[in-house]
């Protein structure tokens, strides 16, 4: 009997436990060396000043809205294709939240969508606070051409990397901050890299990250300098503002650091995962998503366009072979709590078309060449019967 594939999941070493256990046994569970020491090794390797630790992808964009003064009263915008956590951000800050459609080659926000949608806006008066740029599957937007249209009207730009820490743009790493106000990644098990739950914030702007890493904390600042009330004793701490617990463990930093040092690696496998389906389906008519030219993906997801309204069939055929594909995502206008009207569902031809035929084959660094070539041989026996 063959053993289930699923789309994603981590790859955990010797070196990775040994690092959590060693952790387990030195004096700071929480709040010590390694938390800082992740934080400093994941600035570094995507090339930007700050990176503020803690405790999931969704918690980073909460407090990327939060610090970047997203409130009651703004708009934010996002990408129509993400997971929920893209627009929800938005929610907890008191905001309302309006989405763009997509680009059907890529998956992630149309161009042109965004700038009618801006030219609308201007119009009406009601440009967004902020907007949510999503790097579907690991492969960038075009941030070049987003920073270019969204910065002249002083929109903020937050860049959704949950899938994408590895990936590069214009030869630098997602996360470097050169288009951005911010860039966000999650450590989720099944992404790049895992600290089993975990999240980064990465900026270039000091005082963003000042304010980042309090309100990850309640709020709450011990530095001197930073004292409303100087020359106090040791103990002395102010609650500034009004934050979170949203820390991330040195259990889970220890993680994180052990894996981080293996990213590149991973990536190249996922990359040679991704060449061998593009390889076996480019005679059959089957597309993947297609890649930005100006740079090279994480390959976090590998989605395929199945034509004419099949991927349910096809996705259940495969799983009745124990092979269990994903749908990243249903539109999230379509989710119950942020459902649209159905003449509005219309406007959105590029999601709607995405979400008839999208389905994420696996890809995680240790698939074996016999399993990805039994999900290849099953799929292609589905879609020529
Ligand atoms: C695009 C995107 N944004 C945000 C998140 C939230 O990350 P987390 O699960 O770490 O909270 C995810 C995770 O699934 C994601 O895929």
């Amino acid at each position: 009997m063959s053993t289930p594939i699923h789309y994603g999941k981590q790859q955990i070493d010797q070196d990775d436990v040994q690092a959590v256990v060693d952790t387990l046994n030195s004096a700071f569970l929480t709040q010590g060396p390694q938390v800082a020491q992740f934080e400093r090794s994941l600035a570094n390797y995507v090339g930007c000043k700050h990176a503020i630790a803690c405790s999931n992808g969704t918690a980073a964009l909460h407090l990327a809205c939060l610090a970047l003064a997203v409130e009651q009263g703004d708009i934010v915008w996002t990408s129509a294709i993400s997971f929920v956590a893209s627009a929800n951000c938005a929610l907890y800050c008191g905001a309302s939240i309006s989405f763009i459609d997509i680009d059907t080659n890529t998956g992630n926000i149309s161009l042109t969508a965004l700038a009618n949608k801006l030219q609308h806006a201007e119009k009406t008066n009601s440009l967004p606070k902020a907007i949510v740029v999503v790097h579907l599957a690991g492969n960038s937007c075009d941030m070049q051409a987003i920073h270019k249209l969204c910065h002249p009207l002083g929109i903020k730009i937050i860049e959704d990397a949950c899938h994408a820490l590895g990936a590069s743009y214009q030869g630098a790493k997602v996360g470097c901050g050169k288009y951005s106000d911010c860039c966000v990644f999650s450590f989720h098990p099944v992404k790049s890299i895992t600290s089993a739950e975990g999240g980064m914030i990465t900026t270039n702007d000091s005082s963003l990250a000042k304010r980042l890493k309090q309100l990850a904390s309640h709020g709450i600042t011990k530095e001197s300098q930073d004292l409303q009330q100087p020359g106090q004793p040791q103990w002395y701490y102010e609650q500034q503002s009004l934050g979170y617990n949203y820390r991330l463990s040195d259990l889970q930093a220890a993680l994180g650091l052990s894996q981080l040092a293996k990213l590149d690696t991973f990536i190249e496998r996922r990359q040679q995962i991704f060449n061998n389906y593009q390889e076996a389906f480019n005679t059959h008519k089957l597309s993947l998503l297609k890649q930005n030219e100006e740079g090279e993906s994480a390959h976090h997801l590998v989605v395929i366009l199945i034509p004419n309204n099949q991927r349910d069939a096809v996705y259940q055929q495969l799983a009745d072979k124990k092979i269990h594909c994903q749908l990243h995502y249903m539109p999230i206008y379509r989710q119950p709590f942020h459902r649209i009207s159905d003449a509005e569902i219309e406007t959105f031809s590029g999601a709607e078309q995405y979400f008839s035929s999208a389905l994420s084959l696996p890809v995680y660094p240790d698939l074996s060449h016999q399993q990805q070539q039994r999900v290849i041989e099953s799929l292609l026996e589905i879609v020529n019967e």
